[in-house]
């Protein structure tokens, strides 16, 4: 598998997706289409980093194999994750309401950023996670992403039986080139617009604004739980007054 940049290196569980207002039925009495959703993607930065590991590390073998190029063993996604760098890459995440991470998308820049700068896109989803458009969601937020900051090529390299991750480069226009048992999909960018830069700023703070209420539920809920237990004593019989 190509190894130009950091993303392939070698070396319970809804996200609380939420649903938008649901269109108006048609004058004709037509069914409108399923209301788009609304996943919170949000951009991670340092203080993720051990969640990340935890995400990756969750993976089989098989799903190792098919992020990597590999099956990394555990240590190996350690040094991969170590040497995130998130001041010059971007990592996208899916959490849900246990604050539990899972999905990840990883964009990494390439090296060298001449007149047409690209980046590589490397994603994964919890296996309880799938089927729910996160990869194919987080694969837009990524190309608007390197839409904004001035990429023009985003590549993704798969496996050539990872189905799932072609069709998402698939819908998103990709074209391929098939080598053995691997692919390699580009997807030119158009460039960004006042819109595009709009959409991504309110999709990061609707998701940060998500982020935030799990937390502070979860606290409540872990403040409910100790009051509880401190009501009960210690052999589980509730205090009496
Ligand atoms: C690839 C991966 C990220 C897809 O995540 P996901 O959230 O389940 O994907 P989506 O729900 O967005 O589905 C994307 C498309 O693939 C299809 N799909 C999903 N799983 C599939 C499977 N096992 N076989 C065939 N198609 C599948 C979906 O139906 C969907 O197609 P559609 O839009 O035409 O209906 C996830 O399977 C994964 O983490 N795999 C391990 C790591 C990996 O392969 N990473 C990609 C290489 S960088």
């Amino acid at each position: 598998m190509t190894d130009t940049l950091s993303n392939t290196f070698n070396p319970a569980v809804s996200a609380d997706a939420v649903p938008a207002a649901s269109p108006p039925a048609t004058a004709q009495g037509r069914v409108p289409r399923k209301p788009d959703v609304m996943v919170p993607i949000r951009s991670l930065g340092e203080n993720h980093r051990a969640r990340i590991a935890s995400h990756l590390k969750a993976l089989d073998a098989h799903d190792r194999y098919y992020r990597f190029g590999f099956a990394a063993n555990d240590a190996q996604i350690d040094r991969y994750v170590d040497g995130l760098n998130f001041e010059r890459d971007e990592i996208f995440g899916i959490y849900n309401r246990y604050l539990v991470l899972i999905a990840v998308a990883h964009l990494a820049y390439a090296p060298d950023t001449g007149a047409n700068p690209s980046a590589e896109f490397g994603v994964s989803v919890l296996p309880q996670a799938r089927g729910r458009h996160y990869g194919a969601r987080l694969f837009e937020r990524a190309v608007m992403h390197a839409r904004n900051v001035g990429v023009s090529k985003m590549y993704v390299h798969v496996l050539s039986e990872n189905t799932a991750m072609l069709r998402i480069a698939s819908h998103a226009g990709a074209t391929f080139v098939r080598d053995g048992a691997e692919t390699e999909g580009h997807l030119m960018l158009p460039p960004a617009t006042l819109g595009s830069h709009l959409i991504e700023l309110v999709e990061e703070q609707l998701a940060q604004a998500n982020y935030k209420i799990k937390v502070q539920a979860r606290q409540i809920s872990n403040t409910l739980s100790s009051l509880q237990s401190a009501w009960r004593g210690s052999d589980g019989t509730e205090k009496s007054e």
